[in-house]
């Protein structure tokens, strides 16, 4: 006899990171019900984010692998699991691109584990739990590659063409994960979502980076020539978008996120010295833009993403309410209020990784009202479009103090 439809908890991969925590404290303020959260605890994984639910009956945290069936299984069982929301990744492409194996094991192979382990649940439980049981899919628009300057935003059927190994790994997952709905029915969905940005955010992302780098009079270190565009979109949109395809996309479904917000890199680290310059200016009344410096591109590095949100615009009745600038302003605040935060979450290994990845990135300053890279930039243009010329360092922009080079650790 199948036991009653569960109102059984959520399973959170991935909790502990940046969009999966702040998930987590939307779903249960919401009170949308219990969560388990499931992470590993890796440099970017961090239990303070989840402070304010600690002593939350409703919530509990485990510390575990997704690629640990025997851990996962016996979650889903003992707390009658009507959805897993899967965030655990590895999700920096720098890191992707220093040591690709770990996106391998935990994107490729951990996510195939833990469809697997999802799957084989699938199989224990009731026709009406088994109806109403979700596996959402959480990847990135990066799996659809780079854009040109008037190439169409990335749809629901854009061809996957990821660039690097992060992006290689995410779409692996994605194949493996549509695999499952279309061979076993497990009643997957996919978001495909732009940039997040917000608070909890690892100091590694572009955003958070350049906050911490300002507040400790280091570089800002621009790759290329800044001009790469990002779409833009505030984590708590994001997270509306997961609830929304959660409670009312049908099994299969996939949905590409975004913030209508394209921006150019060099254009969001000089607002961002604009609000710091405001709400916490330097000693001294020097502008934080002049410690902007440009730097050894990416390899590989993607030239723009943007996004068309029609499908899930008319079929979930969903769109983004965070303003970029409003939002950028509110995520410069709460970093500003939470700088015992950041400093937490800093452990030798986050040092290491800024020493060895912008130690070695030769770069000059470009001040102030510098507006182009310098000719140290752009080595890593994408493939088929030239490097871009190397514009001299404008006129008055003074060079960055021999401390500040190679992030002034
Ligand atoms: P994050 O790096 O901040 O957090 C990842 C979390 O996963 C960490 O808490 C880490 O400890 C955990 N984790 C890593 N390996 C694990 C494992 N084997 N088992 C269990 N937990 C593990 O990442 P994020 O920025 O919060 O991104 C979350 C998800 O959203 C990722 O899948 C990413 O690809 C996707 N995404 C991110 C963005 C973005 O802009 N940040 C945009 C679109 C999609
Ligand atoms: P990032 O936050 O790493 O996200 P993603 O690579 O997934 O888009 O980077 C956002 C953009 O900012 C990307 O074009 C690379 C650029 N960037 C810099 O210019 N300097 C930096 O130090 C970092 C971390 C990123």
């Amino acid at each position: 006899m199948s036991a009653p439809v569960p109102d059984g908890a959520l399973l959170v991969t991935g909790g502990a990171g940046f969009i999966g925590a702040n998930f987590v404290l939307e779903w249960l303020a919401g009170n949308h019900g219990s969560v388990v959260t499931l992470d590993a605890l890796t440099y970017a994984g961090n239990l303070a984010s989840l402070a304010s639910v600690a002593d939350d009956p409703r919530h509990t945290f485990v510390h575990g692998d997704i690629a640990d069936r025997e851990c996962v299984a016996r979650l889903l069982r003992e707390h009658r699991v009507r959805a897993i929301v899967h965030f655990a990744a590895e999700s920096h492409v720098d890191r992707s691109i220093a040591g690709p194996d770990a996106f391998v094991k935990t994107n490729v192979l951990g996510s195939f584990a833990l469809l697997e382990t999802a799957r084989a649940y699938l199989g224990t439980l009731g026709q009406a739990e088994r109806e109403a049981f979700r596996f959402l899919q959480v990847s990135t628009d990066e799996v659809y590659g780079s854009l040109g300057p008037d190439d169409p935003p990335f749809s629901e059927t854009t061809a996957f063409d990821p660039r690097s190994p992060y992006s290689a790994s995410k779409a692996a997952a994605d194949h493996l994960a549509s695999a499952a709905w279309h061979t076993y029915g497990l009643p997957v969905l996919t978001t495909h979502c732009s940039n997040n940005y917000g608070p909890f955010q690892f100091p590694e992302k572009l955003i958070p980076l350049m906050i911490r780098n300002a507040r400790r009079g280091e570089r800002l270190p621009v790759y290329g020539d800044g001009q790469q565009v990002r779409d833009w979109l505030h984590v708590s949109d994001h997270c509306s978008a997961l609830r929304a395809v959660l409670t009312r996309a049908a099994p299969g479904a996939r949905y590409t996120i975004g913030g209508s917000s394209e921006r150019r890199n060099l254009d969001v680290v000089r607002t961002l010295c604009a609000l710091l310059d405001e709400l916490a200016p330097r000693a001294g009344g020097q502008s934080y833009a002049t410690q902007i410096a440009f730097v050894t591109d990416r390899p590989g590095h993607d030239r723009r993403y943007a996004i068309d949100q029609r499908r899930i615009a008319s079929d979930l009745g969903w769109q983004p309410q965070v303003r970029f600038e409003q939002g950028l302003r509110d995520t410069v605040c709460w970093y500003l209020e939470h700088e015992e935060w950041v400093r937490s979450v800093e452990s030798g290994e986050y040092r290491r990784w800024l020493d060895m990845h912008y130690a070695n990135r030769a770069g000059t300053a470009a001040g102030a009202s510098g507006s182009g890279p310098s000719a140290a930039a752009s080595p890593g243009a994408p493939r088929g479009e030239e490097p871009r010329a190397a514009a001299a360092t404008p006129p008055g922009s003074a060079a960055m103090p021999a401390s500040r080079e190679g992030h002034g650790r």
